[in-house]
């Protein structure tokens, strides 16, 4: 049967954790999706999700899952490093894939992935999903229509408190996985900046651990990095931080500035003069106001990025956050932590 006229594409969700719950709201309500099966190592988990979500097949080995025919697209939402083995064995059994961010822990995984998803022509999309939060979509909208003319300056913090998140058998905190949050949260703030102003090319970071001391990671790292156009940018993740969760981002360009976030109801925009309009305060100049664009808060839209997935499988479409995508942003990243671990610049890696 021609898959391109199923009027629903089944699907099976591996890891039943925060994500992977998170990613099975989403389906509920999209009109082509059927779920056909969930799996998590603890079968509990996976049962208990089952029920929830009203199906009667679960199981604990991800490989029962993919073997069945029923399913078309997996999304796989287990700990990081098991990315790279699941989605190439879901890829080789045919299925479309959407892996969670960040994509895997090394380049050579990034490879391993994208060479399968090449091999086998089946979609593998990276669940960057900043790019489909509503802020981030009007900014990138509002700078590709010119609005804050030529790009100098980009940042964007990734705030998030770890300390009580380590994951499921505490795998973020694991000395032998030894999982890097400048990869695994700034990944986000990484792709981001990517997305907007391209691959940055060199990058200087200096990082500490003073907050989660029981880490074996450090907890804060700032990264300055060179992007193409002679724009410069800046990453401050931290996963100790006292504070709420915030993608807090700022853009500066030579004939305005975005500030955006995507836990706000509004991204503001300044502008080197609003239309023509004067001061709305004597004596205060009209930039130093900023106009307050509403927008929904929806900093984790899964049922927008399963939307796109579902709409690029049926019409065979490319995939915005593909393997090489996710794989740049991967290389962003470790470049970051090499940096700050040796002191000194390093040149990103695309080679994959
Ligand atoms: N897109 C986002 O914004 C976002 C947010 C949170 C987490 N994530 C990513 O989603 C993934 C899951 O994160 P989480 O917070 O749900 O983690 P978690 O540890 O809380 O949950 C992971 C689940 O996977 C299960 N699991 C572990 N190994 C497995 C295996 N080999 N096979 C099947 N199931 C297995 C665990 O039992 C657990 O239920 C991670 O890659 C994480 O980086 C993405």
């Amino acid at each position: 049967m021609d898959r391109s006229i199923k009027s629903k594409l089944g699907i099976g969700v591996i890891g039943t954790g925060p994500m992977g719950m998170h990613h099975l709201k989403g389906i509920r309500v999209h009109p082509r999706l059927e779920l056909k099966a969930v799996c998590d190592i603890n079968i509990e988990s996976a049962c208990a999700a089952a029920k929830e979500y009203g199906i009667s097949s679960y199981y604990s080995d991800y490989r029962e899952l993919i073997a069945r025919s029923d399913i078309d697209l997996v999304i796989i939402a287990t700990p990081d490093h098991f990315h790279s083995e699941q989605t190439i064995a879901a890829l080789r059994e045919g299925k479309h894939v959407l892996c969670e961010k960040p994509m895997a822990l090394t380049l050579d995984e990034c490879r391993a992935m994208i060479a399968e998803s090449e091999r086998t022509g089946k979609k593998l999309m990276i669940g960057q999903i900043s790019r489909y939060a509503p802020s981030f979509v009007l900014v990138k909208k509002l700078i590709e229509e010119g609005y804050i003319g030529e790009m100098f300056f980009v940042e964007s913090e990734y705030a998030h408190d770890y300390s009580e998140l380590a994951g499921v058998g505490n795998w973020r905190k694991d000395p032998i996985i030894l999982r890097q949050p400048f990869l695994g949260g700034g990944c986000h703030s990484v792709d981001l900046l990517r997305w907007i102003a391209g691959d940055p090319y060199e990058v200087a970071a200096y990082s500490n651990r003073k907050v989660l001391k029981d880490w074996p990671v450090d907890d804060c790292t700032i990264a300055i990095m060179r992007f193409p156009n002679d724009v410069i940018g800046k990453v401050l993740v931290s996963v100790g931080c006292k504070r709420n969760y915030t993608m807090r981002s700022v853009f500066y360009g030579d004939k305005g500035t975005i500030i955006a976030d995507n836990t706000s109801s509004y991204i503001t925009v300044y502008k080197e003069s609003i239309a023509g309009e004067k001061s709305l305060f004597e004596g205060v100049q009209q930039q130093t106001v900023g106009m307050q664009i509403p927008v929904e808060p929806n900093h984790h839209n899964a049922f927008g990025e399963i939307n796109d997935f579902v709409n690029i499988i049926l019409n065979d479409l490319p995939v915005q956050t593909d393997g090489r995508q996710g794989a740049a942003t991967v290389a962003a990243c470790l470049a970051a932590v090499e940096s700050a671990a040796k002191g000194e610049k390093v040149v990103v890696n695309y080679d994959f």
